[in-house]
């Protein structure tokens, strides 16, 4: 009997994971383990405890919090940044001196100079650069772009999102103890729900249809939290060829209530995703008939995470597999137009406001 020889160790990519806080702890993190041509190498945080508890989940991964040289740790090819906002760009261009690959959080910056820097600075790295739309990874929305493509719902007329959490003054992320809630800070955020939110759904748009929007309004809403950022927003636009696309984003919907939806409506059939923004696996997603009105359930991957699928594809890309689909200088074309539709007259606090019960 001839002995058979051990197969080869997937080859794998070694990642830095920059802020461990909650989108890196409970979200990447859990992809990146599960990923068998992943290798975490090192963790960076300001916080030498967040730091360190997030490299004891992986074997080997050292924990610091000097940031050029968690990014020359060896075996380090890509820095997946999970900061707050504000500080983004710092974080992402020590990753791009250090001629890493980077996979960003969204929004890019907390400002808008802040983001073109940031692109700026990886376009004359040379490195493959990403914002971390994870949505636009999601299993149900990769099945509903190749039904749109491949013409399943006739001509599309409109994209229709609906995207919300509730997110009181007070608020931490699960198992944060800092009770530093930076999201409703306007520096370190850069805005509220819609900085938060809207881009998310403004880059699905161009993943589902292919095309971008093109122009756009937006107004905001100082409803129920009593905090200097927007608590609600709506955008309305049009892509380039005339698809009217709604986005409504909030921080103030309760969560028992139904708050996650996607529509694509088209001249034969529409799409309804539900549940599927989000960080999370599974979800619905239904394709109506338009000649007879009937739903079908349209299956797709249910056991895999947008999280898990976006590693992948970064992975994909780095090894000249595919190229990287979504080039930043087009996330910032995205950045530029949510800036651009916001209304000029600032929108009052609910503390100035007589609000309606
Ligand atoms: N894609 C998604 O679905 C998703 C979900 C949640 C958050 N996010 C984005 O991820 C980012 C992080 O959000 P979060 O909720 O995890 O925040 P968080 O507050 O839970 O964690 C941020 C971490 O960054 C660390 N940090 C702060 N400044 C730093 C610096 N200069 N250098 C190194 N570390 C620093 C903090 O100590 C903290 O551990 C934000 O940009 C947010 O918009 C994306």
């Amino acid at each position: 009997m001839t002995d058979v020889p051990p197969s080869p160790a997937p080859a794998s990519t070694g990642w830095v994971i920059a802020g461990a806080g909650w989108v890196a702890r409970d979200h990447m993190a859990p992809a990146l383990a599960a990923s068998p041509t992943s290798r975490v190498v090192a963790v960076v945080d300001r916080d030498p405890a967040a730091a360190r508890e997030l490299a004891a989940r992986f074997d080997g991964a050292v924990a610091g919090t000097d940031l050029a040289a968690a990014f020359r740790t060896p075996g380090a090819q890509v820095a997946y940044v999970a900061t707050p906002n504000h500080a983004h760009r710092e974080v992402v261009a020590a990753a791009a001196g250090a001629r890493l690959a980077v996979l960003c959080e969204k929004p890019l910056a907390a400002t808008l100079a802040d983001a073109a820097d940031l692109v700026a600075v990886c376009e004359a790295a040379g490195v493959l650069a990403a914002t971390a739309f994870d949505q636009r990874w999601h299993p149900a929305h990769r099945a509903a772009a190749d039904l749109v493509a491949a013409g399943r719902l006739g001509t599309v007329t409109s994209v229709r999102i609906v995207y919300g959490c509730w997110l009181p003054p007070d608020w931490s992320p699960p198992g944060s103890t800092t009770g530093d809630n930076w999201r409703v800070d306007p520096v370190r955020a850069g805005g509220g729900a819609y900085v938060d939110l809207a881009p998310h759904g403004l880059d699905l748009v161009g993943a589902l249809l292919g095309e971008d929007v093109t122009s756009a309004t937006t107004h905001l809403q100082h409803r129920v939290h009593d905090y200097a950022v927007d608590d609600g927003s709506v955008l309305v636009g049009s892509t380039g060829s005339g698809v009217l696309v709604s986005i409504a984003n909030s921080f103030n919907t309760v969560e028992t209530l139904p708050r996650r939806r996607l529509e694509v409506v088209g001249t034969a059939g529409q799409l309804v995703a539900t549940d599927t923004m989000g960080q999370t696996a599974g979800g619905r997603l239904e394709l109506l008939d338009a000649a007879t009105g009937t739903p079908a359930e349209i299956a797709f991957d249910t056991g895999t995470t947008p999280f898990a699928a976006q590693v992948r594809a970064v992975e994909r890309a780095l090894a000249g597999e595919v190229p990287w689909p979504f080039p930043l200088a087009r996330d910032l074309r995205l950045m530029q137009l949510l800036t651009d539709a916001l209304p000029a007259v600032p929108t009052p606090r609910r503390s100035d406001l007589e609000v309606s019960p």
